[in-house]
């Protein structure tokens, strides 16, 4: 049995209660924190916590790590409920276009954007995908990442979606951090079904779903729902097509335009509505009315679709943020991702989310932080395990560098403040904690 043991931590951060399914926006600015704190592991997960006035004593090292975290902070692991990090090739010649002053939507119209990203996705090996997302997710990891939602999206034909998520899965048996995948089949209508769109959503309905079920490939199910991508109805279609397989949806809507998405995923039960960039009071109103018809974190299957606030997404291709501070006032549980993929947003890292968060949304640190780890937790269903220490849940931690306060964090933008980064248990990246 593999026993940890961390000691002297200034702060233990989000010691919630472990049936606490997600953090109502109202009460995000309460992250519950033990000062001069203790935690003890076994096998991987947490068995206990306390203040150091209760120390448990030690009279058996047999298989114990003893770790001094002494000036230091111990976080659950960051879980990011949103990336396409499974690609072929980054697309620096679309930023530099960008910076010319073309738009998102300009390349995507001339054959760049996703489109440009399947092309090469569709030529490249499985065992090459898996091998370059593999170095992605491992950088991740040692940012701070334990869990991570993975979507397909850039295959856009059966063989190619399945590849995708085969890699997926790979990925989720090779690295120690979970894993959840989703079927994005609907993000880009392929250039052979330009002149058919229904005969695309007939193959992912009729052939598509049920394979990637069958397999056990995906979790989850995602439409990008947007002008000149995929309409609400088409949406809808694939929602209520996933749910007879058992795959609820994670939905890319409002990025661009607001065309009623949102309401389609609070009638499907969606589980999150991620991006939002683009929103009016009546989507606002849409979510806070689930909400406020059911007893929030109750885990009873009809909560309101969590929102997935995205801001290196807005802050790399200078669309407006999305509305966090509103949302939380109507007490809904925001959640925070990367969106990591090579067209919108080039980067897994959750520490400059969590800066984006407090300086562009106008988040508490404490608001960002349980947006990262339980409300995102449970944007991508791991809520159970992870986004919190709370016994029973797995000890997957970080450790802080030695630092004055928590707002240090988001405060520091840019820099590593990380030491040491536990995955059930183990350490991901070493530092001087563990010396
Ligand atoms: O979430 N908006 C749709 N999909 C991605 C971008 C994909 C791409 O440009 O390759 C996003 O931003
Ligand atoms: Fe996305």
């Amino acid at each position: 049995m593999k026993r940890l043991l961390i000691k002297n931590a200034k702060g233990l951060v989000g010691t919630h209660p472990a049936d606490l399914l997600r953090v109502g926006g109202r009460s995000m600015k309460d992250l519950p924190i033990i000062a001069d704190g203790w935690l003890a592991a076994e096998d991987g997960r947490i068995t206990g916590v306390g203040i150091m006035d209760s120390f448990p004593g030690i009279t058996d090292w047999s298989d114990l790590t003893v770790i001094d975290a002494e000036d230091r902070y111990v976080l659950p692991g960051w879980c990011d409920p949103h990336t396409h990090t499974v690609f072929a090739a980054s697309r620096e010649e679309e930023f530099v276009d960008k910076i010319k002053g073309h738009t998102y939507q300009e390349i995507a119209a001339r054959g760049g954007g996703i489109l440009n990203s399947a092309a090469k996705l569709r030529a490249m090996s499985e065992d090459e995908l898996f091998t370059k997302a593999k170095v992605r997710l491992e950088g991740m990891m040692h940012q701070g990442t334990a869990a991570v939602e993975i979507k397909s999206g850039y295959g856009l034909s059966v063989e190619s979606e399945l590849k995708m998520l085969r890699v997926a899965k790979r990925l989720k048996e090779a690295l120690p951090l979970q894993v959840r995948t989703t079927l994005l089949a609907a993000h880009a209508l392929p250039p052979e079904f330009k002149d058919d769109r229904s005969a695309y959503l007939d193959l992912i309905v009729n052939e598509l779903i049920p394979r990637v079920t069958a397999e056990g490939l995906a979790d989850f199910v995602d439409v990008f729902c947007e002008t000149n991508y995929f309409t609400v109805a088409e949406m809808e279609r694939i929602l209520v097509a996933g749910a007879v397989y058992g795959l609820r949806g994670k939905v890319h809507v409002n990025q661009f335009t607001s065309i009623g998405g949102i309401q389609a995923a609070v009638k499907h039960h969606a589980l999150s509505v991620d991006h939002l960039e683009v929103m009016e009071e009546a989507d606002i109103e849409a979510l806070a009315n689930m909400h406020s018809t059911q007893l929030h974190g109750r885990g009873t299957g009809s909560e309101a679709p969590i929102p997935t606030l995205l801001p290196s997404c807005s802050f790399f291709l200078r669309i407006p943020y999305g509305p966090a501070r509103q949302l939380m006032d109507r007490d809904l549980a925001v959640a925070l991702a990367t969106d990591h993929n090579p067209g919108s947003t080039p980067s897994g890292n959750m520490n400059f989310v969590l800066s984006l968060a407090c300086i562009q949304l106008r988040m508490l640190p404490e608001e960002a932080i349980n947006a990262m780890t339980l409300n995102s937790a449970a944007a991508m269903a791991v809520e159970a395990d992870l986004g919190s220490i709370s016994i029973g849940k797995r000890a997957s931690l970080i450790i802080t560098k030695k630092i004055p306060s928590l707002a240090y964090l988001p405060y520091t933008f840019g820099n590593d403040n990380i030491d040491t980064v536990l995955i059930d248990g183990a350490p991901v990246r070493s530092g001087e904690a563990l010396a």
